[in-house]
């Protein structure tokens, strides 16, 4: 299959991404076995990750998403982002496993761990597909990461560039001329 002609390199096959979700799916249902943790996924951007992960799992879960508005387009002076889809489940008790696409600067993934920490769950951890530390502005602990990716800007498996590119099956770098970079 040729990549998509605003592709400049593809980062990681399909191929690639299944075998590692599938590995990851393993090693998430051998910790969780006997547990039933609820999945948190961060739209727009992981719901392609968090499609496949489920379905690679052997231990029985509940599915809830997050929305923020993103920092980076109109964030206040402080960085503060707004929760704009809250979950519906009520997770104190529980375990929860954050599902992100990607973390990049960390603060994304900050604003929810906060956010979750106030609602007494039981345990909380990170799965994403992929790390970007050379961006990392917060620590953040991630449990479980598929590909650490370097400091390119990235698109594909629900990863998007201004809302478009999310369906393509594989993680990919963009030609310059598409981002203006
Ligand atoms: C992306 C991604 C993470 C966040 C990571 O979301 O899905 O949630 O950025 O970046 P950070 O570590 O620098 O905070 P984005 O805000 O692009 O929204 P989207 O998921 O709807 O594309």
């Amino acid at each position: 299959m040729s990549a998509h002609p605003d592709v400049r390199e593809v980062l990681l096959t399909a191929d690639r991404i299944a075998a590692r979700v599938a590995e990851m799916g393993a090693r998430i249902s051998a910790d969780y076995r006997d547990r039933e943790p609820v999945l948190v996924g961060v739209l727009d951007g992981a719901v392609v990750f968090l499609a496949d992960l489920m379905r690679a799992l052997t231990i029985p879960v509940r599915v809830d998403f997050v929305k923020w508005s993103s920092y980076r387009e109109g964030a206040t002076s402080s960085g503060a982002v707004q929760l704009l889809k809250d979950l519906s489940l009520n997770v104190e008790g529980q375990h929860v496993l954050v599902v992100e696409d990607i973390v990049d600067t960390g603060l994304t993934l900050r604003y929810l761990l906060e956010n979750l920490e106030t609602r007494k769950v039981a345990s909380l951890a990170v799965a994403a597909l992929l790390d970007k530390p050379s961006r990392r502005q917060v620590e953040v602990q991630l449990d479980y990461v598929g590909f650490q990716v370097p400091n390119e800007f990235v698109v594909g498996y629900g990863l998007d560039f201004a809302h478009r590119y999310r369906s393509l099956p594989y993680v990919a770098v963009l030609k310059p001329e598409i981002y203006g970079g």
